[in-house]
């Protein structure tokens, strides 16, 4: 069954490096389809080409954050796209499972082996996140008993967009289900609206959650980077300054 990539991506000047590493990562899986959504008017020409030379099957969409929330001090990052991603498959795809990779975290390429025989919706650890270090559902006896996470927030699914990947098929049965632009509670509000869905379905990989195979990883930003974003510079601008 092929995967479904949802990768939410928006232009900044660590854009091309992140989607670089995650492209070349992707290149390792076979029938894998890459939905690249761009939070942007536009699709960036430079990302379409990266998207080319990488040559993993994929879309470049585009899905703006409505303006109404682009104001906000803590936006819905992502939300848009992912539901643009959404919406793509329920127009495309009969089969095969989905997965939203945000374009900065860290994939070992087994995941999406593992993630490829979901029935429902399969679940497993997350490392480098929130004080705690690791997220992870509680697992006894081979089901979800409960979830291990820095910030519990009243959810019911106290887990990140990465440690979670849903079949097509269920996604089809649940004509309503989408992502809610709620800061904080989007992989809450996305698993709620694939509900009725017990703790007992849940598929548990990583070897029953005891095994790190995605890390929420993020770029430290260059401060002098904005000058030399999007892969090409005028390099006949450079001056060679002493210190
Ligand atoms: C954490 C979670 O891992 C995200 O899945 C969740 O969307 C996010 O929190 C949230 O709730 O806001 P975090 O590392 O804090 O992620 O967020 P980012 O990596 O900055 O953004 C998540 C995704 O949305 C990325 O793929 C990023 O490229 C994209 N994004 C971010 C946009 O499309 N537009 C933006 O304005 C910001
Ligand atoms: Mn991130």
């Amino acid at each position: 069954p092929p995967l479904y990539i949802i990768t939410p991506t928006y232009r900044r000047p660590e854009q091309l490096a992140e989607l670089t590493r995650l492209g070349y990562t992707l290149k390792h899986v076979v029938n894998l389809y890459w939905l690249v959504i761009e939070d942007a008017e536009e699709p960036t020409p430079q990302v379409t080409k990266l998207l080319q030379k990488i040559n993993v099957p994929f879309s470049h969409l585009v899905a703006q954050m409505p303006a109404k929330y682009r104001k906000n001090k803590v936006k819905p990052r992502g939300v848009s796209n992912r539901n643009r991603g959404l919406e793509w498959i329920r127009a495309n795809a009969s089969d095969g499972v989905l997965y939203f990779a945000d374009d900065d975290n860290t994939y070992d390429v087994e995941i999406f082996d593992e993630m490829r025989y979901t029935k429902k919706v399969s679940m497993w650890p997350v490392g480098l996140i929130t004080k705690f270090g690791v997220s992870s559902p509680i697992v006894k006896n081979g089901t979800v008993v409960g979830f291990y996470d820095g910030w519990i927030g009243g959810r019911k699914y106290p887990v990140d967009m990465a440690s979670f990947s849903v079949s097509v098929r269920f996604l089809l049965s649940r004509p309503n289900a989408s992502m809610p632009y709620k800061p904080g509670y989007e992989e809450d509000g996305f698993l709620k609206s694939l509900s009725p869905l017990k703790l007992t379905e849940i598929e548990l990989l990583a070897s029953n959650c005891t095994e790190i195979l995605v890390w929420h990883t993020q770029s430290k930003k260059n401060p002098n980077a904005m000058s030399l974003d999007m892969g090409k510079y005028n390099n006949t601008n450079l001056v060679h300054l002493r210190n």
